[in-house]
C-alpha cells in the first residue's frame, strides 16, 4: 500500500496541447496543472503522450524529459526540499506551447495525505484511462487542483 514509507509513490504525468494531467495510480486521484508530492518520497513518475511531442521540465529538479505519443518514459526523483517549483513544457509543441505550465509542490508527509484527502472529496478521482484516450482521440476534461 502506499502507507508504506518504502514504497514507491507512483504519478502518472498525460500530456496534451496544450496543458499535462497528473495521475496518483495507487491513490486513485487525478488532477491538472499541479500536483503535490510528499518530501523524501522516492517518486516514480510515468511519461504518456497523445498528439504531438511536448517536454516535462522542472528547472528547479534540473530534470527535463520528452513526452512522446505511443510512448512512456519514466524516471525517478526524490524531492528533498520543500517548496513550490514553476514546470513547463520545453518542446515547441503548437501555438499555446507557452501556457503548458504547471507547479510542483513539496510538502510533508502528512500535508500530502491531507491534500490527497481534498482532492479525494472534491471528486478528483479514477483513472485516467489511457487506452480509452488512445483509441477515441477522447481526452479527459481539464480540472484545477
Ligand atoms: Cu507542450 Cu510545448
Amino acid at each position: 500500500s502506499p502507507e508504506n514509507k518504502d514504497e514507491v509513490l507512483e504519478i502518472n504525468v498525460y500530456g496534451w496541447q496544450w496543458w499535462f494531467a497528473f495521475e496518483y495510480p495507487q491513490l486513485g486521484i487525478t488532477t491538472a496543472n499541479e500536483f503535490v508530492m510528499p518530501k523524501d518520497k522516492v517518486v516514480k513518475f510515468n511519461l504518456r503522450g497523445y498528439d504531438v511531442i511536448h517536454s516535462f521540465w522542472v528547472p528547479s529538479f534540473l530534470f527535463k524529459m520528452d513526452v512522446v505519443p505511443g510512448k512512456t518514459n519514466a524516471f525517478e526523483l526524490t524531492p528533498d526540499k520543500i517548496g513550490t517549483y514553476a514546470g513547463k513544457c520545453a518542446e515547441l509543441c503548437g501555438v499555446d506551447h507557452a501556457r503548458m505550465l504547471f507547479q510542483v509542490k513539496v510538502v510533508e508527509r502528512d500535508e500530502f495525505d491531507a491534500k490527497m484527502s481534498e482532492l479525494r472529496v472534491k471528486g478528483q478521482t479514477g483513472k485516467l484511462d489511457s487506452d480509452r484516450i488512445n483509441s477515441d482521440g477522447q481526452r479527459p476534461e481539464e480540472r484545477r487542483l
